[in-house]
């Protein structure tokens, strides 16, 4: 498939967009997939990475059958591209690679080979989003530190914001990330989101020395458990619904939040390329 790069995103670059939270089952991977939805919907091309090497969803969400899996790719056995999936909504998915443990366990050389895969499939989209694992483990680490732009969601629970505040803590103090885009799920109002975002600002703004920007909130919605169980997205079974909507205003707030993307280390998607914007912004200047 021959994918038109949209003017809107105004650069050659992939954003490249992580979706983490300290806690479990707050609502990742429905973001993720109705956010790719949402993009897509303003012409942008999307591919989403199923970075859960466990407990792979983002395929039972949208009712698709992986034809493969990362595992089979960095075995040799097929290319990135020979698993690759379309998937409704005009999104592509690569699939969660099971088979593989941890991302810690793969060798130099498989997590070159898994990194320059990505990256030239990547990079004939606008977007790249990428649904991590929960919690503070390894392969949550080198995904979120490869994305140029760390959302984390969370809700209004006391346990999502502390198990934020833990990821939060590791990701700034063992790998240097100093912003993180915040989207509430899962809460009865704006006001609530925005009570749960702003305790969140003032425990990290209090001991950690990071930058957190709130990005949208997305409301409780009995439409999101029911897409879920028909293994439909929300985005296309409930266009109108106030889930879907929150989330087409969430993904808008993050085509305008993704093109401060910055620099941040040679381990990062797209990091020729983003050297490469940024010098050429400065002598732009
Ligand atoms: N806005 C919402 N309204 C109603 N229910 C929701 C909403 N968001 C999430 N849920 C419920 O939470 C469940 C978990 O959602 P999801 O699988 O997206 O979470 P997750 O963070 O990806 O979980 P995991 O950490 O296990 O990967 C869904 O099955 C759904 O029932
Ligand atoms: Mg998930």
């Amino acid at each position: 498939m021959d994918i038109v790069r949209n003017n809107q995103a105004q650069s050659a670059v992939t954003r490249v967009i992580s979706f983490t939270s300290g806690k479990g089952g707050v609502g990742k991977t429905h973001t993720v997939v109705n956010t790719a939805i949402s993009l897509a919907a303003q012409g942008h091309s999307v591919l989403v990475l199923d970075a859960d090497m466990g407990l792979a969803n983002v395929d039972v969400l949208l009712g698709i059958q992986p034809k493969g899996t990362l595992h089979e790719v960095l075995k040799g056995k097929c290319s990135l591209d020979d698993i690759l999936i379309d998937a409704p909504g005009g999104i592509s998915i690569i699939p969660a690679a099971s088979g593989i443990e941890e991302i810690q366990n793969l060798g130099s050389g498989e997590k070159l080979l898994l990194m320059s895969e990505i990256e030239r499939v990547a990079h004939r989209y606008d977007f790249l989003l990428i649904d991590t694992p929960a919690g503070i483990g390894s392969d949550v680490m080198y995904f979120n530190n490869a994305a140029a732009q760390i959302v984390c969601v969370i809700t209004g629970e006391p346990t999502s914001l502390t198990d934020s505040y833990a990821l939060i803590k590791v990701l700034s103090s063992e790998y240097a990330e100093r912003e993180f885009s915040i989207v509430v799920n899962d809460v009865s109002s704006e006001a609530e989101a925005k009570i749960a975002f702003n305790s969140l600002t003032k425990a990290v703004g209090k001991f950690l020395q990071v930058e957190t920007r709130f990005v949208g909130w997305i409301p409780s919605d009995n439409q999101v458990r029911q897409c879920i169980m028909e293994r439909r997205p929300l985005a296309l079974a409930f266009p109108s619904s106030p889930a879907a909507r929150a989330i087409l205003e969430t993904s808008k707030s993050l085509v305008y939040s993704a093109r401060r993307n910055r620099v941040k280390g040679g381990m990062q998607f797209f990091f020729r390329q983003l050297l490469e914007l940024s010098y050429g912004e400065e002598a732009a200047r």
